[in-house]
């Protein structure tokens, strides 16, 4: 593998847009020189923000030529990456990981269940697979109602699926008052053909051990540095797995050991 060349590059990307829509939320939309190939749902990239650091960013939406991402303020890459206004540009390598890589049966069912700024490679995900005749309910669930946005003005294409929001402060009053997982329990899964889920590693161990004999998809965060495969920071526990190669998504056994022994909390 020749790393120097192709989607292992960095390449530059101009800020088309970054605007913050809820409260330290921001959609990012950048225009890059040349993408390599097309992105898949799951599929992420390093933003290499000049001068700072290089995060990695799951695609939110593609339009065949302009990149959306999603990304909550954190540290200092993400407060960095926010002052980034039209016409600046920053560095892309990408897309990486294997991306959702499921094969799912026309016209099934799925729940894809959100924590937080898991949110962010939804609105992909659900363009792409409505393409494939699979519908997605998506159940979404923040800290606090300043987080929310409304997912079907943001991401057109959203629309038709059925989202199902949960806060812990209770104040939106059109959904359930809990955490996301109170919320999970609420709901008949055995209704559903699939499910991915996707968040803070608490609630990924929690639906990982609840639902372990529906094996959902469960999409992981670790510390990913280079990328592609090499420098082994981004290694799931007790597995021969790489997040950067062979995530970001895997199923609930392959990862559930790792889940166990994991006191992060993203
Ligand atoms: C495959 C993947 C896809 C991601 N997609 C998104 C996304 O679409 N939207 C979004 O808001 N966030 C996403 N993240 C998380 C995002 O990369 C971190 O929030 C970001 O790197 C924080 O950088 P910082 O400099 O602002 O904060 P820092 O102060 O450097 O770190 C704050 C926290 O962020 C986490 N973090 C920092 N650096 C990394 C890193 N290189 N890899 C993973 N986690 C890190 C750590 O938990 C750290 O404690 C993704 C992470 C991964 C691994
Ligand atoms: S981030 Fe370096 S091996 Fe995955």
């Amino acid at each position: 593998m020749n790393y120097m060349v192709g989607k292992y590059s960095v390449r530059p990307a101009k800020v088309v847009s970054n605007i913050e829509i809820a409260k330290d939320i921001y959609i990012l939309e950048l225009e890059p020189l040349h993408l390599h190939e097309i992105p898949q749902p799951f599929n992420f990239f390093m933003i290499w923000v000049p001068r700072v650091d290089e995060i990695p960013l799951c695609i939110a939406d593609f339009d065949g030529r302009k990149l959306k991402f999603l990304y909550k303020i954190r540290g200092d890459g993400t407060k960095a990456l926010a002052k980034h206004y039209k016409d600046m540009m920053v560095g892309i390598k990408g897309p990486l990981g294997k991306g959702v890589n499921i094969r799912p049966t026309l016209n099934s069912k799925w729940l894809v269940i959100a924590g937080g700024i898991g949110i962010a490679p939804i609105p992909y995900l659900i363009k792409t697979w409505k393409n494939y005749g699979i519908n997605i309910d998506l159940l979404w669930g923040v800290k606090t109602m300043d987080e929310i946005f409304n997912i079907y003005n943001f991401f057109p294409s959203s629309v038709g699926s059925k989202i199902i929001l949960a806060t812990e402060d209770c104040r939106y009053k059109n959904g359930y008052c809990g955490t996301v997982v109170d919320a999970l329990r609420c709901i008949d899964v055995k209704e559903y053909n699939g499910i991915i889920a996707i968040g803070p590693n608490s609630m990924l161990k929690i639906i990982c051990l609840e639902l372990y004999e529906l094996n959902p998809y469960i999409a992981l965060e670790t510390m990913v540095k280079c990328g592609m495969g090499i420098c082994g920071s981004c290694y799931i526990k007790a597995s021969d797995k790489l997040l950067c190669t062979d995530g970001p998504v895997f199923s609930c056994s392959e990862v559930i050991e790792h889940l166990r022994s994991s006191n992060i909390n993203y």
